[in-house]
């Protein structure tokens, strides 16, 4: 019973080959194990960029619902919302007429002379002032935080000059 059991390594050669094979067949599996899970994500920074802008945007928005006629909700705007500064109109449209197209809640009614006087007389600036801070019931920037201090300042331009 001298004979060796089963021992394959058997000379100094086969030793090298049998530990480089074993060095090397573990990190083969572990470089495309990690091109596996890694391989594919790889994204446009202008695509990510757009999808961030998409998860951080504002869920919700103010609307006031009073009376029969719901103003109409300015959601498709919100979802389009551009970097470029948009015009008083476009602002308006987004976040103002909701209530101030129909006169909701208090708001004076865009275009109604006798509700706008008043408030005209104070002053642009202290207009510009109440619609980037708020004022009483009329929320900061209509409730629209996204918008430009320039943006609300457009807005307001294009109310007062629908009643000069
Ligand atoms: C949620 C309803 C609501 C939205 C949206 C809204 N307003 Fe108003 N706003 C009001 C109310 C109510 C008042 C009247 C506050 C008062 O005098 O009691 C008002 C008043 C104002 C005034 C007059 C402030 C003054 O000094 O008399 C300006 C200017 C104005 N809003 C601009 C805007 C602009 C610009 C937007 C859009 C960016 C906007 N509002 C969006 C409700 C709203």
């Amino acid at each position: 019973m001298s004979e060796e059991h089963g021992n394959l390594i058997k000379t100094p050669k086969q030793l090298i080959i049998v530990s480089v094979v074993a060095l090397v067949v573990p990190i083969g599996i572990a470089f495309l194990g990690a091109q596996l899970v890694t391989g594919n994500k790889r994204v446009d920074p202008a695509e990510s960029k757009q999808s961030v802008e998409d998860r951080i945007r504002p869920v919700g928005q103010l609307t006031k619902l009073d009376g029969a006629a719901p103003p109409p909700a300015p959601v498709a705007a919100v979802a389009a919302a551009p970097a470029k500064p948009k015009s008083g109109e476009e602002v308006y449209q987004l976040a103002c007429t909701a209530c101030h197209g129909a006169g909701i809640a208090g708001a004076p009614k865009t275009g109604d002379k006798g509700a706008w006087a008043a408030r005209v007389a104070q002053g642009v600036n202290v207009l510009y002032d109440h619609a980037i801070k708020g004022f009483k019931t009329m929320p900061a920037k209509g409730g629209q935080s996204q918008l430009s201090d320039d943006e609300v300042k457009a807005a307001v331009d294009y109310q007062v000059a629908k009643v000069k």
